[in-house]
């Protein structure tokens, strides 16, 4: 059996990482969490006073830090340098200003190079979501999936994520954040041509999963 290559990509809050995870773990396959990676590029910015309105001084720093993922589906995880940053890469702050890096093209040059490299080791296949992993960083994969959902329907699952957060203000900051993912100049957020689009505004995180593995499992 070859190794299957999976891309899934879609806008925030369309159930990208759960069903992805689900998938890797129902058909022994690795998993890459792609907006981690940027996440934890953005952390190391914050971090280190970089100014997030200047793209040539993020460009400069963009080869600095390490960033490490593991690939098990039922244990993802993500360092800095060494230090693990899963937890951090969530905060406000740094979802606020990932946009802003993972726009700068030296950034996604980097980023994109370590996740053909984890693509191109992972033995039985791997699952890699994302915004731009089969327009741009794994164009032949075996399957592309592109989840879909409408406004409400992703503004209501970020905030069951995020007890007690208002809907209207995360509905807000999660269109902002797709528009920005989809006008930027490198590797905009898009479907592939190629790609399954699957809009999983009435389907149960259960049905998406069973849709995913189907299509898979149509492909080996
Ligand atoms: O998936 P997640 O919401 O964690 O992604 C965080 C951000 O990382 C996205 O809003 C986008 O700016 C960036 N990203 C990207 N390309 C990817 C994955 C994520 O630009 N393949």
């Amino acid at each position: 059996r070859a190794a299957v290559i999976v891309a899934i990509d879609g806008p925030s809050g369309t159930g990208k990482s759960s069903t992805s995870k689900a998938v890797a773990t129902q058909l022994g396959l690795r998993y890459l969490d792609t907006g981690a990676q940027y996440r934890a590029i953005t952390w190391w910015m914050v971090n280190n006073g970089i100014d997030m309105d200047d793209p040539s001084a993020i460009a400069a720093v963009a080869g600095k830090p390490e960033i490490v993922s593991g690939t098990d589906p039922s244990a993802p995880s993500i360092t800095v340098d060494g230090t693990d940053v899963a937890g951090p890469i969530r905060t406000q702050e740094v979802t606020s200003k990932v946009s802003a890096v993972s726009a700068v093209p030296e950034v996604r040059t980097r980023i994109t190079g370590l996740q053909r490299s984890i693509a191109a080791g992972a033995e039985n296949g791997i699952v890699v979501e994302g915004r731009d992993i089969g327009t741009t960083v794994l164009p032949d994969a075996d399957l592309k999936i592109f989840l879909t959902a409408s406004p409400e329907a992703r503004a209501a699952r970020r905030n069951g994520e995020l007890k007690g957060a208002d809907v209207n203000a995360t509905r807000e900051a999660l269109l902002k954040r797709d528009a920005a993912d989809s006008s930027r100049k490198t590797s905009p957020l898009a479907k592939a041509d190629d790609a399954v689009e699957v809009d999983t505004s009435d389907l149960t995180l259960q049905q998406v999963i069973e849709c995913v593995v189907t299509l898979v499992e149509e492909k080996r």
